[in-house]
């Protein structure tokens, strides 16, 4: 058996390991992440987080952990989740806006986690519609918002987000291995370099652009953070077919609207606004 290099290994577990503290060290916003509760292992990190939320954690609360046996993608899908390389997040919000307003934080996700990739690492993101965050056309990131509410107010909101950040090529599962990718992969593409991505700086990163642009879009609504979304937005003018409520809608991509809704053009003057789907291209 090959001996490992110690000074190898211990840079790969420090980095490899969730540390609480080092995130919170990094964290410079006002409230996302005041609270964090980490476990190693949950089914899900959603499904903790509504449970805490049900139980009256408060505001901005996030739930980590370092493996998921349940991970829950959209559309009822599984989220592959190994252990030790990726990130598993929830962040918690007890918001007093409309409930129609709350596909907004799904935006908001995307973007900060788009802004934090760019700066941990050296790799362009871009977001396909809602909310996944493509590397080179490949998927590295999703995100999962979950909303309960009472008597037409939100009681909490639960804002999932999965990133494959160190898991090699040959640790994703045979299904999406051609659609799906991690940012060492392709940071090992652009740089050849096989260091591993520190997720705690990553984590707080997300944390702290999330906190912002919460801010911004309390005191001055969406538009600010759809301006930032546009920078990422990688399908303007494609033609593409999109599963929408059960529908299948063929159109060209002509923009995202105010609430974050995909404006398609159909036929020859129709425009159809789609407020959530599946897009195939
Ligand atoms: C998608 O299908 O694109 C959304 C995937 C969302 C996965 C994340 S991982 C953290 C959180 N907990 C879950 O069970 N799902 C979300």
């Amino acid at each position: 058996m090959e001996k490992a290099n110690p000074k190898t290994e211990l840079k790969s577990k420090e980095i490899n390991f969730i540390d609480i503290f080092e995130i919170k060290k990094e964290l410079k916003g006002l409230f996302i992440g005041k609270n964090l509760y980490y476990e190693e292992k949950v089914d899900s990190t959603n499904i903790l987080a509504r449970d805490l939320a049900s139980k009256g954690v408060k505001n901005g609360s996030v739930v980590i952990a370092d493996y998921q046996q349940k991970g829950r993608g959209r559309s009822g899908k599984l989220w592959a989740s190994p252990c030790g390389c990726n990130i598993y997040i929830s962040i918690i919000l007890r918001p007093k806006f409309n409930p129609e307003t709350a596909q907004g934080m799904t935006i908001l996700a995307a973007v900060s986690v788009a802004d934090a990739i760019v700066e941990i690492t050296s790799l362009q993101p871009q977001i396909k519609w809602p909310n996944d965050i493509l590397i080179n056309s490949k998927k590295v990131s999703g995100i999962l918002t979950e909303m309960s509410t009472q008597n037409m107010t939100i009681e909490y909101i639960v804002v999932g987000i999965g990133i494959n950040v160190n898991v090699p090529k040959e640790g994703l599962d045979t299904d999406i291995k051609d659609i799906a990718t991690s940012l060492m992969i392709e940071s090992k593409i652009k740089n050849s370099s096989d260091s591993l991505i520190n997720r705690n700086k990553l984590i707080a990163s997300i944390l702290n652009k999330f906190d912002k642009y919460y801010e911004m879009f309390l005191s001055t609504g969406l538009s600010a953070v759809l301006e930032q979304y546009q920078k990422y937005f990688g399908m303007m003018g494609k033609k593409i077919e999109i599963n929408t409520k059960g529908k299948i809608v063929e159109g060209q991509v002509v923009g995202i609207d105010s609430k974050g809704a995909l404006l398609l053009k159909t036929g020859e003057n129709g425009l159809d606004k789609i407020v959530s789907g599946e897009i195939y291209f």
